[in-house]
């Protein structure tokens, strides 16, 4: 008797996500689980067989750094990850997450089809009986804790909720200890149903106007769960080393591992500072501390319009300020016929300073206007990049017509350009900070390498041809060579096409499921 699999995959290079050079071998999949890697006998037969001569067999992509919340229940194909190799997303980051509002606005109009909740539990189930193409893993967002216990509308990316109301200034002002017991219940709550970690997003309302004792305070319950604190630091720019300085204040006082989200160094003053803020990692890191960091491979950002202004940042009265040319829109929810245009385009149109037309864009074009802003340096990109505490995340904000690229090509990107193109980092290192090392950060048993028994995530790619199309102009476009991702064991992308499968999990903090 022949054996028998659901899935074989012969001839490919694999890289098994930990760092190792390439080896070729062929794959056997039984349901979900990876079930051979070495040699395949010619007869055994597979309900599907894919020959991978050629291509590079890789764990697949977990993107550390997602805003997809919502977007995963109102495009349960995720196609901006999915068609990148990513098989797992890490949701909740910058201190937005989705506990305690029940739903959203994107959700509520997308459909009276989709889930509701008021817990991370909930949230988790809803996944589980709405399944994207995609596997989800969630953060605990603390600024959207701390807007429903201070009282205020949802800060949220993208899904705020139908009143998108600005923040009552009752949330500038520190959490009495009633409402910081209140957060801490609803982290411990996320914790114990499988959250990975607490994140906060501390340029942003109101996470703001909370303290670092505030923040240390609420975040307690996370040393219980060895789960992490991850950060949208305070400053990206003139105040870089302080911000990444509280972070890991946080985490040893909380006593738990610190993922610095989006490491950079932001405005054309600071361009070159990523090399003190290495620095200062690793000198935490020899003192024992674990601190790591994401990083999405572009010189432009993307963020809440309003969150710049607030920040000072539009105009050029700071150092770290933006010109109206730098500053592109990419979804404007009550002004669609304004994305692609620059606040530099609309304020010549109007004919007044860019801050100004900033302020009427956020006026007329709602709150949640989501931008793409010019603010870094290409070598600081391949400097972080190549240095060992970066892991990859794209940060994608996938609303709008416009979105950053990094929603549709950060994977392909890195493979194609930083790896083929311009050696920045080798393939199996790259491979590594995009599976294995998230994996063991984010304590997601059972993935993120192709090993026996593991879960079959899996990517297929042809390290000759993989790159990003995706554009600042043109960006809902999927990178070309890759031509096949599974998640769970069933392909999501077959022969280049999505399949529409959807095939994704709740992925519950260390549990191989
Ligand atoms: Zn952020
Ligand atoms: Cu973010």
């Amino acid at each position: 008797m022949p054996e028998q699999y659901d899935l074989i995959i012969r001839g490919g290079a694999v890289l098994d996500g930990s760092g190792a050079p390439g080896v070729r071998a062929d794959l056997a999949v039984r349901g979900d689980r990876i079930v051979t890697v070495g040699e395949v006998p010619a007869d055994a037969v597979a309900g599907e067989t894919v020959d991978a001569q050629g291509l590079v067999v890789a764990p697949g992509f977990i993107d550390v750094h997602a805003h997809d919340d919502t977007l995963v229940l109102v495009e349960p194909d995720s196609e901006g990850k999915v068609m990148q190799g990513v098989t797992t997303v890490v949701n909740g980051n910058c201190g937005a997450g989705v506990v305690p509002y029940r739903s959203s606005r994107r959700a509520q109009e997308a459909g009276a089809d989709l889930p509701t909740w008021d817990s991370y539990p909930g949230y988790l189930e809803a996944i589980a009986s709405h399944p994207p193409s995609i596997n989800v893993a969630t953060l605990v967002g603390f600024g959207t804790m701390r807007a429903g216990a201070l009282g205020g509308a949802l800060p949220s990316f993208g899904t705020t909720p139908a009143s998108s109301g600005v923040l009552g200034a009752d949330v500038e002002r520190p959490a009495t200890a009633e409402e910081v017991t209140r957060m801490q219940a609803w982290l411990r709550e996320g914790l114990e149903a499988g959250a990975v970690g607490m994140s906060t997003g501390l340029i942003y309302e109101p996470d703001r106007y909370a303290s670092t004792d505030e923040i240390v305070e609420v975040a307690r319950p996370l040393a219980d769960f060895g789960a992490l604190y991850a950060s949208h630091v305070r400053g990206e720019g003139a105040t870089l080393l302080d911000a990444h300085a509280e972070a890991m204040e946080i985490g040893r006082r909380v006593g738990v591992p610190v993922q610095i989200s989006h490491h950079k160094a932001s405005g054309r003053a600071f361009w070159g500072r990523v090399r003190d803020s290495i620095r200062q990692i690793e000198e935490a890191r020899a003192r024992g501390e674990q601190v790591t960091t994401d990083q999405y491979p572009y010189t432009a950002g993307s963020t809440r319009l309003a969150a710049l202004l607030l920040n000072g940042r539009i105009g050029d009265s700071t150092a770290d300020g933006l010109r109206g040319e730098d500053v592109l829109l990419a979804s404007v929810p009550e002004r669609p016929d304004w994305e692609g245009k620059s606040v530099a385009d609309l304020a010549d149109e109007w004919d007044v300073p860019p801050k100004q037309a900033a302020e009427r864009v956020v006026e007329e074009g709602g709150r949640a206007t989501i931008v793409v802003q010019f603010a870094m340096d290409e070598a600081d990109v391949r400097t972080v990049l190549s240095h060992e505490t970066t892991m990859v995340g794209t940060d994608g904000l996938g609303f709008g017509s416009r979105p950053h690229p990094r929603h549709y090509g950060t994977y392909p990107r890195i493979l194609g350009k930083y790896v083929r193109e311009e050696g920045v980092i080798t393939l199996e290192n790259a491979v590594w900070k995009m599976s294995g090392f998230p994996a063991t950060k984010f304590n997601l048993a059972g993935r993120g390498f192709v090993r026996e028994g593991h879960i079959a995530d899996l990517v297929l790619f042809d390290p000759e041809t993989v790159i990003d199309v995706a554009t600042y102009e043109d960006s809902r476009r999927a990178p070309l060579g890759m031509p096949w991702v599974f998640v769970n064991g069933t392909a999501v992308v077959r022969e280049g096409a999505h399949t529409h499968e959807r095939a994704g999990r709740p992925v519950r903090r260390g549990v191989d499921a």
